[in-house]
């Protein structure tokens, strides 16, 4: 039930530790020009960022030969890794990963996935929690001297679909609970008996999301349709939270007390999630700072220009607070995008929801074909996230 890494991570000289979370890759077995975007966003982010860990969230790679239509042997599978990974590799800059509900559909069980990642320099996961999901560990990072965990990063895999076969998405279980709670209270111990401030990394977001929204009509061109059991209401966000709400987050139908565990062990300060392509706003809840990375893929739906990586700098002498941003393709290249093309370039307009935009045209325009159209558009959208 342990799960710690082996890599030991510190503080450096300036007081800095500066993490970068990637949001869905979806990376490609077959690479072609959309997957040649997505690695200059890497690569000129990690120039201008240089972080000391990289946390992949999650649906980090596709387990399909699209040239060929089949299913990917590991072999190609490991390929395509290989090719996704590359930015960090070449700067040695260690990675942990967190997996998605699509890396549990590549066709190979997601332990067959956690191997070849183990062949990668630079990959810090262990595999020995003994709980639910391949993958979950935990990561201090120590003061200067290395004598003390100053602070702490959990990995969990979140799963893929809900365990009881209603067909939403999957809860962090009572077993990964119960290993988070136990290695929170050893980290607890070693630190004097005084939590050690941590942020937690997956792929699913927590229920919890929703408290930093607000219900709203149809008429509000920023809202967003909720997910699941909440798909017949409308939300925007409330006063306090940062960023952009492109969709309703995609949360499990049923809340397991994972948020509630982490206010329970007052370690927790904030949790990152994936899933969302478009969302990457940040906010409160009860005191943990909940926050969104969006895809930086470019061969799923996404949020094209804007699609980035998020940036979380803490600082030694004060690891209770963190500070957090997202650096976005459009930052570095503009409008220059093998992926991007024709109207959708328009970097003023795209940062409303294009799904929202193109619904609420359809509809001034009344013309019938094209918001069928649209609509399509959206379902085909929210089914593959
Ligand atoms: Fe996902
Ligand atoms: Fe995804």
């Amino acid at each position: 039930m342990n799960g710690r890494t082996k890599k030991i991570f510190r503080f450096g000289e300036n007081g800095e530790f500066r993490i970068m979370a990637i949001g869905d890759i979806h990376g490609k077995i077959n690479p072609d020009e959309k997957t040649e975007d997505y690695l200059r966003l890497i690569n000129a982010a990690l120039d201008s960022q240089k972080p000391d860990i990289a946390v992949l969230l999650g649906d980090i790679i596709s387990g399909k030969n699209h040239k060929e239509n089949r299913l990917a042997t590991p072999d190609e599978i490991y390929e395509g890794i290989k090719v996704i990974t590359e930015p960090l590799v070449s700067r040695n800059i260690p990675f942990a990963i967190t997996f998605g509900n699509h890396d549990g559909q590549t066709g190979e069980p997601k332990e067959v996935l956690f191997d070849l990642f183990r062949k990668i320099p630079g990959f810090i996961n262990t595999n020995e929690s003994g709980a639910t999901g391949v993958g979950n560990c935990y990561s201090p990072v120590y003061d200067r001297e290395g004598k003390k965990p100053v602070f702490n990063m959990w990995f969990i895999d979140s799963g893929d679909r809900a365990q009881d076969g209603s067909g939403g998405y999957a809860w962090v279980d009572d077993s990964q609970i119960a290993w988070y709670e136990k290695n929170s209270d050893e980290l607890k111990k070693e630190n004097d008996g005084n939590p050690v401030p941590s942020l937690v990394f997956q792929h699913i977001p927590v229920c919890e999301e929703y408290l930093l929204l607000k219900e709203s009509t149809i008429l509000n061109p920023y809202r967003v349709r909720g997910h699941g059991h909440l798909s017949d209401r409308f939300y925007v966000k409330k006063d306090g939270c940062e960023g952009y709400l492109g969709e309703g987050p995609c949360t499990p139908d049923k809340n397991n007390g994972q948020f509630k565990s982490w206010v329970k062990q007052g370690d927790v300060i904030g949790a990152f999630f994936g899933h969302d392509h478009m969302n990457d706003f940040v906010g409160p809840v009860q005191g943990i700072i909940l926050g969104q990375t969006k895809c930086s893929g470019f061969h799923i739906y996404g949020d094209g220009l804007m699609q980035g990586v998020r940036m979380i700098t803490l600082k030694e002498n004060d690891p209770w607070h963190f500070e957090t941003e997202m650096v976005r393709y459009r930052d570095f290249f503009g409008t220059e995008c093998n992926s991007i093309k024709g109207l959708l370039l328009f970097p003023d307009r795209w940062h409303i929801n294009v799904g929202v935009t193109l619904k609420v045209l359809g509809a001034a325009a009344a013309v019938t074909a094209v918001t069928a159209g649209t609509r399509a558009v959206i379902k085909h959208r929210r089914k593959s996230r």
